[in-house]
């Protein structure tokens, strides 16, 4: 794993620039995320924060508009005097990112910013809609910015990485003609969760859960990732992307490789993400015909009458959808994969079901053994099986074994994804981030579901009410495989 702090033997500076300094993301995220490193000490007095976006402000009062950002979005907030300090290394540019004159401007800034002597180091934040990403990345490439001779330039993309293969292709086609693909970070902040980067450890640290996860002794796997959330300010963007493209074709499936791959040999980036793509590679296909018999959708009761969307939008914002992972450890064990947003719960689960035992000597019917990994929130995780109640009848019960972040770490907080995705990307370590390749298996994977469930003949998406379990279409949908979904309320 990486070392925890920025590591930069020669004190070389660090300039982080944001494009899309003044958008959500940077309010919300990004600099919570940054001044939090910086209050832990990881972020070495080297590195410096350069905004740039459209509105024209000063330095002064950008760091005003984050001051008021971190006050309304965020948990976690400094101390005066430690904002003070942190600030102090914020800077802001205005400018259009698709314009070369603008970004000479910015590079006459950053110049007269980072130290004399050394050239500094360079991590781009791509934290802008993304339309902009190929203009902002050829504009590097055109301006010179992209490279220096004795320093590091790095770029940092926010997802959607495309809204489809061919677009993703088109894009890494573009970024590739400007940087390698070792100076692209792609960022799909569920791989920076705790719980998620755990679920490598839990795996490949212990010995007790590796001979069990395959074919012979797991039934299936649920990935549930449910939202209270409705669709807020974002219609622009969601109406046009859905729950698939939003939710699928990266958190979810991400989650599907990490629960899937074998072990790599090492934690090296190279080695993990090979590991990951091969997963991704040995998914089934399936034609936009045959999509259906595979996936459902759902739209919230409501969703048409929220701004920005149109009246008779079908942009689904609920899914599930059964993947099969063809290779020898998991031939013949469905992965079912469901998310949705205005839902009763905000929860992300990972559930391994268990065979059966083969034979029961019991006169009680038993469920299967589970094993629930809760990436959020209460991280932690739940082991179910059977024990017998106390006194004179053989009577089983489902118990249950737990572990929490909370209990086990005593209390300490569970920093934002964002925080160790920073820290990597300013590191080097590309292990939590997702590569070409990897996107565009994902994309391929995802490519037919979307259409075929948009296709004149397929069923328009079901209604669920805000704030319900989803839609009932979801149960019908595990009930034809003989399964149905896991939703325990673990108590803790
Ligand atoms: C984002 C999606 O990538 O992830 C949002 O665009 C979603 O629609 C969010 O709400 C969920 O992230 P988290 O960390 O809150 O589970």
């Amino acid at each position: 794993m990486t070392p925890n702090a920025h590591s930069n033997p020669d004190d070389q500076s660090t300039t982080i620039v944001i494009f899309g300094a003044s958008g959500d993301l940077t309010k919300r995220k990004l600099i919570p995320s940054l001044c939090s490193l910086f209050c832990k000490g990881r972020l070495g007095p080297e590195v410096q924060i350069v905004g740039m976006a459209r509105s024209n402000m000063t330095s002064e009062q950008y760091r005003e508009s984050l001051a008021q950002g971190m006050d309304e979005f965020e948990d976690f907030s400094p101390e005066r005097d430690q904002w003070n300090q942190f600030a102090s290394r914020i800077h802001y540019c205005f400018g259009d990112v698709s314009s070369a004159g603008d970004l000479k401007r910015l590079e006459e800034t950053l110049q007269g910013i980072e130290a004399a002597g050394k050239p500094a180091n360079r991590l781009y934040y791509l934290a802008l809609a993304p339309f902009l990403y190929e203009p902002a990345v050829l504009n590097l490439g055109a301006t010179g910015m992209a490279t220096a001779a004795g320093a590091w330039r790095r770029v940092v993309i926010e997802k959607p990485f495309g809204s489809d293969l061919a677009s993703a292709q088109a894009l890494n086609k573009s970024i590739h003609s400007v940087f390698n693909e070792d100076q692209v970070f792609r960022i799909d902040h569920y791989l920076g969760k705790e719980t998620v980067q755990n679920l490598l450890v839990l795996r490949f640290a212990n010995a007790i859960f590796e001979p069990l996860w395959n074919r012979n002794y797991i039934d299936n796997i649920q990935i549930t990732v449910s939202e209270t959330v409705t669709l807020g300010d974002r219609a622009g963007y969601y109406d046009q992307a859905g729950i698939f493209r939003d939710m699928f074709q990266n958190h979810l499936l991400q989650l599907l490789t990490v629960v899937a791959m074998e072990p790599p040999s090492n934690f090296q980036a190279d080695l993990l993400r090979n590991e990951k793509v091969k997963v991704l590679n040995a998914v089934r296909r399936v034609s936009r015909e045959t999509a259906p018999e595979i996936a459902v959708h759902a739209q919230y009761d409501g969703y048409l009458q929220e701004k920005g969307v149109p009246p008779d939008s079908c942009t689904p914002t609920y899914a599930a959808v059964r993947m099969d992972v063809e290779n020898w450890r998991w031939q013949g064990v469905p992965f079912y994969l469901r998310s949705g947003k205005a839902l009763d719960d905000k929860r992300t689960e990972i559930v391994i079901q268990f065979r059966r035992p083969p034979h029961l000597m019991f006169p009680q019917e038993v469920g299967p053994n589970i094993l629930a990994i809760q990436v959020q929130p209460d991280e932690g995780l739940h082991l179910e099986f059977q024990a017998k109640t106390p006194d004179e009848k053989m009577e089983l019960k489902p118990v249950d074994l737990e572990f929490h972040y909370d209990d086990s770490f005593g209390g300490q907080a569970i920093p934002d994804a964002y925080e160790r995705l920073l820290l990597d990307a300013m590191n080097g370590d590309a292990s939590l981030f997702t590569r070409s390749d990897e996107i565009e298996e994902a994309w391929e994977i995802m490519d037919p579901i979307i259409q075929g469930l948009a296709l004149p003949n397929a069923s328009l998406p079901a209604g669920y009410a805000i704030g319900s379990k989803g839609p009932q279409v979801a149960d019908r949908f595990l009930a034809q495989y003989g399964s149905g979904w896991v939703n325990r309320d673990w108590q803790h």
